[in-house]
């Protein structure tokens, strides 16, 4: 289906139908992002991408679905699952709960940037003068006025940029740069994200100091710490509307007013924020927030920042160049991407009250699910939180493990595998969270096409692979299953509570031979790989080959990264262990 160029910039015609046709079933689906496939022809769409049965609407039209893909029971779109089995053969479903590390495009929002980019032989570089440059920026400035009205700005007020990371270095770093006449110290907080943190250190490094302050235990930045650590020469604040781990909503009201009576500027990073909870910099005292398409339907790659009327002379560009926007942000700007910013920014504004407020109602529900396994710990329990991120923390199993028996589910954690020590989330971490519950905390992100049934799968799937590690843990009452009251057995550990490793094993010894050898653990799932691999090998052996090799040896068979081998050094303690009580036996 060709539509006419202007389609969703002037709101005039044809609305994209995300994947609806007249009959109800959807023809999209968010599995397109789930197995990596961008955009490939659905159900009721033609190959060329093109929606085939689509009425023609208009995107602010009131009355526009919320959603899109297959629908279900309660509304939303189809599973991934549901996809999947449209293509036997293809990659294993899986139920997709990331939606705060990226969403998927809105068909809707494809279908825009697949129009635009249609157009391309019509439309110029946004920055020449003739017709088709014209018409370039004409799609643009239509874009920016629907970017500009989610958050409640004035189209002049937005600047493109290639998402959050970008929009926030221009604001941490500009921003002091161009103040340094006024004074060297920029304040923000423990808990905000790299793309934060990381320019801040960068402006240490140019001789500013930078003050983060500590949020409490439910993860809000109290005001009044804020406040505290404001000085006279303080230029910047930078504190993040929402966290992207927790959800955690700040005060930004109160922290910008706290600036705004001191004549300090202040940001906003609203990446987790924008078409997720209402926005209106109409009464927010904000003079800068950075936000990114691919948090809300759109695609990656594009950004913007928000920079008050008035704010534009505290602010240094980063780049040099082109002199676009504004001499801000040098570059041609990418019509297409804009394009779809644009579309999704407006859907996001139609869809946010009913889309809250279905998630709310998923979220709360998944949290009595998982709440009820025990030994569960709401992160952020007790501050106002984004309705699609619920982050919790399992007492009793090493979260590489546990992530990694969750292959079914796409979903992030807090704690970083392959490291040398899983590194915990330093959010969770701010928050006081002990280093066992950070590393231990798994952070659902639900949004527009997540159904019920999904979360129910994964908290089945939670609830499998908990009680399967706590049975496995040292700590569990559970013994070992298949020498259950065989009180002649050695018995070997080491690690212990707390550690990253416990490791126990129980032999069964008949006539100098390892008869039967089982082996309870805590630990990431190389160790438990390895574990598994040497107790298989155990049985047969005498006490003077007890030991199956080196951990080196174990962690070449089992392609063990080096920097893991330390865990398996208790696996041997735990042998060597064997061996002592062996010779006492
Ligand atoms: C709070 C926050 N800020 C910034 C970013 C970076 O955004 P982008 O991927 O658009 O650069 C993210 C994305 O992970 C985020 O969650």
């Amino acid at each position: 289906m060709t539509k006419s160029p202007g389609a969703i910039l002037d709101g005039a015609q044809h609305r994209p139908q995300r994947g609806e046709s007249q009959d109800g079933t959807s023809t999209k689906s968010p599995g397109a992002i789930l197995d990596g496939a961008q955009h490939r022809p659905q159900r009721g769409e033609s190959q060329d991408g093109t929606s085939t049965k689509s009425p023609p609407g208009n995107l602010s039209a009131a009355n526009a679905p919320p959603h899109s893909g297959p629908r279900s029971k309660d509304g939303a779109a189809g599973s991934a699952a549901e996809w999947a089995e449209e293509e036997p053969g293809k990659e294993p479903a899986v139920i997709y709960l990331d939606y705060a590390a990226t969403t998927p495009v809105d068909p809707a929002v494809a279908e825009a940037m697949v129009l635009s980019l249609r157009e391309e032989g019509r439309l110029g570089n946004p920055s020449s003068m003739h017709l088709p440059g014209r018409r370039a920026a004409g799609r643009i400035e239509a874009a920016r006025a629907q970017v500009a009205a989610l958050i409640g700005a004035a189209p002049e007020e937005i600047i493109f940029t290639s998402g959050a990371t970008e929009s926030n270095n221009l604001a941490v770093l500009g921003v002091p740069r161009a103040n340094a006449h006024r004074g060297r110290h920029v304040v923000s907080s423990r808990i905000e994200h790299k793309a934060v943190l990381d320019p801040c250190k960068r402006l240490e490094k140019e001789g500013f100091t930078v003050t983060l302050v500590h949020p409490d235990r439910t993860g809000r930045i109290d005001p009044l710490a804020l406040a505290a650590a404001l000085r006279a020469d303080t230029v910047l604040v930078s504190v993040m509307l929402v966290n992207n781990e927790v959800g955690v909503i700040q005060d930004v009201e109160a922290i910008g007013a706290l600036c705004r009576a001191r004549g300090i500027l202040f940001h906003t990073d609203a990446a987790q924020a924008a078409g997720k909870i209402p926005i209106d910099v109409r009464v927010l005292p904000v003079d800068l927030m950075s936000f990114t398409a691919h948090k809300l339907y759109g695609p990656m790659g594009i950004g913007a920042l928000y920079v008050r009327s008035g704010a534009r002379s505290h602010l240094q560009p980063i780049m040099f160049g082109g002199g676009q926007e504004r001499g801000l942000r040098p570059g041609t700007l990418p019509t297409h991407q804009i394009v779809g910013f644009g579309a999704a920014c407006e859907l996001a504004r139609q869809a946010l009250a009913s889309e809250s407020a279905r998630l709310i109602s998923l979220r709360e529900r998944l949290w009595t699910e998982l709440a009820a396994l025990g030994g569960a710990h709401l992160n952020g329990e007790g501050a106002p939180r984004v309705p699609g991120i619920l982050n919790v923390s399992f007492e009793d199993v090493q979260g590489e493990s546990l992530v990694a028996g969750l292959s079914e589910l796409a979903i992030s954690t807090g704690s970083a595998c392959n490291s040398a020590s899983a590194e915990p989330s330093y959010v969770l971490r701010a928050l006081g969270r002990d280093i066992e519950l950070a590393q231990s905390s798994l952070r659902f992100s639900i949004g527009r096409f997540t159904t019920s049934t999904e979360l129910a799968a994964a908290a089945a799937a939670v609830r499998r692979e908990l009680k399967r590690l706590r049975a496995l843990s040292p700590a569990s009452e559970a013994t070992h299953p298949d020498l259950e009251g065989d009180e002649s057995c050695v018995v070997g550990e080491a690690g212990g509570p707390g550690q990253e490793v416990w490791v126990q094993f129980k032999l069964r010894v008949r006539d100098g031979l390892v008869e039967k050898a089982s082996f309870k653990a805590f630990g990431c799932p190389h160790t438990l790989a390895v574990l598994g691999w040497v107790a298989d090998r155990l049985v047969g052996r005498s006490y003077a080959e007890l030991v199956p090799g080196t951990p080196a040896d174990w962690a070449q068979q089992l392609a063990v990264p080096v920097e893991k081998l330390g865990r398996l050094l208790k696996i041997e303690d735990a042998l060597h262990e064997c061996l002592r009580n062996w010779s006492e036996v």
